[in-house]
């Protein structure tokens, strides 16, 4: 596992590597600290749809190369390169990443250490879970810059950690530690640095004991869900939990289940 921190090959932004149906994304600008820059941002784009739509692939961790970061945040030196804002607002929407994480329906680890700062931060919440190793530091310096996080980030956060508790990262741009984002549950797991990899596939692996269906279903029902009223929701989850089931008994319900179970009796 530890392989994968040195794991540094030059010019390729980033690496991708299947280990069984486990897609490891490695975030490969050290020397930037993983900064995200036009570079990065195009081959992810790649990178994503390659896991969205590979069958073979039906669970992606996310990580940063090099001992020092994860992501210190968007390229700053490449702030106001843009021909165009029309231009740059048009690559965006061609290259929307952001879209991308949203629409893959197999769990995303991101396994981070060191800086996590601004866009680490985002990708981070774009993913399901999030794995840091004890000397992380995650913050959002956006306002402080001028600017505001447009990875999703002041919509992803308040939903993660709640508003207030967003706002006072958003505003501030404080520093925290990995024991405090664990404390605001911007993080669910804090693991010596030594670990981080093998955690990050321990879980994911256990994860994947799990069929596809079942846990693509879980990430759209809580997705879905958290835009709706609460009874819609709840509509929600009792129509995806019965197509579920109906799929798995055109599958041969007996292979899921022990024989004499009735699948109605799942759905209350
Ligand atoms: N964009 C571009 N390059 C970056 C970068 C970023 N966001 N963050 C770090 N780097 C580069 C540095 O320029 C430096 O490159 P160099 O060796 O060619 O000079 C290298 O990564 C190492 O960073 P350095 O600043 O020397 O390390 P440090 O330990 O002194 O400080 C940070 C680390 C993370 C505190 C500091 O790099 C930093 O504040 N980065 C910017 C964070 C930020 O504001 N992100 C943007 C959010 S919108």
């Amino acid at each position: 596992m530890g392989s994968r921190l040195t794991m540094t090959m030059t010019g390729i932004p980033v690496l991708y590597r299947k280990d069984g149906p486990i897609a490891w994304v490695t975030l490969n600008r050290p020397q930037a600290l993983n900064a995200y820059n036009l570079a990065m941002r195009d081959e992810l784009y790649g990178i994503l749809q390659a896991v969205r739509d590979d069958l073979e692939v039906r669970g992606m961790v996310l990580c940063g190369a090099g001992e020092r970061a994860f992501c210190a945040g968007a390229d700053l030196t490449e702030f106001g390169s843009a021909p165009s804002q029309t231009i740059a607002r048009q690559v965006r929407w061609e290259r929307d990443v952001w879209g991308i994480f949203l629409s893959i329906e197999k769990p995303i680890i991101a396994a981070v250490h060191g800086y996590v700062l601004g866009s680490g931060v985002e990708m981070a919440l774009l993913s399901d879970l999030r794995i840091a190793s004890e000397d992380a530091v995650f913050g959002l310096p956006e306002t402080g810059l001028g600017l505001v996080p447009a990875a999703g980030g002041t919509q992803t956060l308040p939903r993660v950690i709640g508003q207030g508790k967003a706002l006072d990262l958003l505003l501030t741009g404080r520093r925290i530690t990995a024991q405090e984002a664990f404390a605001l549950g911007l993080v669910s797991r804090v693991v010596p640095r030594t670990r981080l990899f093998e955690e990050a596939n321990l879980v994911m692996t256990n994860i994947l004991s799990a069929g596809a269906q079942a846990l693509g279903t879980a990430k759209r029902a809580v997705a879905q869900g958290a835009e709706l009223p609460l009874a819609e929701a709840l509509a929600l989850e009792r129509r995806l939990a019965t197509s579920l089931l109906a799929a798995h008994k055109q599958a041969g319900f007996h292979r899921v289940f022990p024989p004499g179970y009735r699948a109605d009796s799942l759905v209350h």
